[in-house]
């Protein structure tokens, strides 16, 4: 087994990691830090249910080796809640019902805070584009739009 060892911001703290060079950021996330908040739906790239927001962008950990991640800033779902205080995204989320078994709902929070932290304005029809790489199992396309959009048009960041 061959590894290397890594280093990045993950959650805003400095981290190192030995990894074996085949693993995926998601089980390094799962496994070595325990952050089973990101879980995995699919593995393989389909579902979304293990995005992060990378330096500003958002990943699919399943399919992304954790060799890659050094050096990078990452934001998990854990990340998001703060002294108990839930970012503006989760908040949408619960206010709008949006959340059903609640696997997928890490990704979609993470996508939504990505957006949110572009700064870009988006229509419902974008936003649908944009959460396309998300999947809910439970059929709550409904309300999570309607999340996103209540928290898009508010402009509070998370
Ligand atoms: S678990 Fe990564 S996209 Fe489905
Ligand atoms: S809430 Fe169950 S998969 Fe989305």
């Amino acid at each position: 087994m061959k590894t290397k060892k890594i280093q990045f911001s993950l959650n805003d703290k400095n981290v190192s990691v030995e990894v074996d060079v085949r693993e995926s950021l998601l089980d390094v996330l799962r496994q070595k830090f325990h952050l089973t908040g990101t879980k995995k739906g699919c593995g393989v790239g389909e579902c979304g249910a293990c995005t992060v927001i990378m330096n500003g962008e958002t990943v699919d950990t399943c399919i992304f080796l954790a060799t890659w991640a050094d050096g990078k800033v990452i934001h998990t779902i854990e990340g998001q809640t703060i002294d108990g205080q839930l970012s503006a995204v989760q908040q949408a989320m619960l206010d709008e019902g949006a959340v059903q078994c609640g696997f997928c709902t890490p990704g979609f929070v993470m996508s939504i805070t990505s957006m949110l932290e572009s700064g870009k304005e988006y229509t419902r029809e974008e936003i649908k584009k944009e959460l396309s790489g998300n999947m809910c199992r439970c059929t709550g396309y409904q309300n999570i739009v309607k999340a996103a959009e209540k928290v898009l048009q508010s402009g509070i960041l998370p």
